[in-house]
């Protein structure tokens, strides 16, 4: 297959992507168990990057998954390859680590290592939706009850945003007993009388690296940001709504099932944390745009 960026990690050594193969025993693809990460390139550079490599450890070390290497090595070989593959566009990186390849058995095989594969595919900044917003549908989070691993079961996740774009939408609005956890691929957060609200960083919910920042611009712009949650009648009285994570960064939302956000159009806490990330991220005009 033919791509910009052809060189992958596999394990802890570099190689064409077109030789990578698994045996069809493999427990990512037959028990989805593993972990995986997405880390944003701007320019060539990566944002947030120790905040996913620390996150990838917690996963993993949630799942009792053993990494084959230390935080540092793979800092080192990430990079790396940044630099094999001559990145100088907007990308991310894909990254997943499962139990390893064995006989199928429900419990875990001896003797095996986990594998390893990290690659870098474009990902241009979507200017459209960030400057007008995007709309969402709302859906019950049928998930398990520990989001905050960010494992490779993401059958509920991809039924959710599947049906948002059914309905014309970007992402599906999650709750739990009403109250709203976060989307299916990204976190959630409503603006009511100049203060943001969200739902704590529980086993609920994915700890999101962008999420982790949101609050410090809160804090820098004086915006009192709230773990309290929302719930879906707060919803229609919000004066805002944004979602936030690495390939959406900080997206506003103007409408949920069909009715508008405030005035339906993005709100200007949400602009002012929009600012704050691309000053974070260095993010400069000349950037990829779709
Ligand atoms: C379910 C879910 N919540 C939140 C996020 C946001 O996480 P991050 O800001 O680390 O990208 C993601 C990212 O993919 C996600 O899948």
């Amino acid at each position: 297959m033919s791509t910009k960026y052809p060189i992958i990690i596999s394990q802890t050594k570099f190689m064409h992507r077109d030789t990578l193969h698994y045996p069809f025993e493999e427990r990512g693809l037959q028990f989805g168990d593993g972990v995986y990460e997405v880390i944003r390139i701007y320019h060539g550079a990566y944002y947030l990057l120790d905040e996913h490599i620390n996150r990838l450890f917690r996963s993993a070390a949630a799942v009792k998954i053993t990494l084959p290497f230390t935080k540092a090595e793979i800092t080192d070989l990430l990079h790396a390859l940044l630099l094999k593959n001559d990145v100088k566009t907007d990308a991310k990186v894909y990254l997943q680590a499962t139990r390893g390849s064995a006989p199928r058995e429900h419990t875990f095989p001896s003797n095996v290592t986990a594998n390893f594969y990290a690659y870098v595919t474009e990902q241009p900044r979507n200017k459209a939706n960030l400057e007008n917003g995007v709309q969402t549908i709302t859906k019950r989070d049928v998930r398990w009850e520990n989001c905050y691993i960010k494992s490779l079961n993401l059958l509920p996740n991809v039924l959710a945003k599947q049906e948002a774009k059914e309905h014309g939408c970007y992402e599906a609005i999650l709750y739990r007993d009403g109250l709203v956890t976060e989307c299916s691929s990204s976190n959630v957060y409503l603006v009511k009388d100049g203060k943001i609200y969200t739902h704590p960083a529980t086993r609920q919910i994915l700890h999101g690296c962008v999420r982790i920042r949101v609050e410090q611009f809160a804090k820098k712009l004086g915006i009192p940001f709230s773990e309290t949650g929302f719930s879906l009648d707060d919803i229609a009285t919000a004066d805002e709504l944004f979602l936030s994570s690495s390939t959406s960064e900080i997206m506003p939302i103007i409408a949920v099932d069909d009715k508008p956000i405030g005035n339906g159009k993005p709100g200007s806490i949400t602009k002012q944390l929009q600012a704050e990330y691309e000053q974070d991220a260095a993010i400069t005009p000349e950037h990829t745009t779709i």
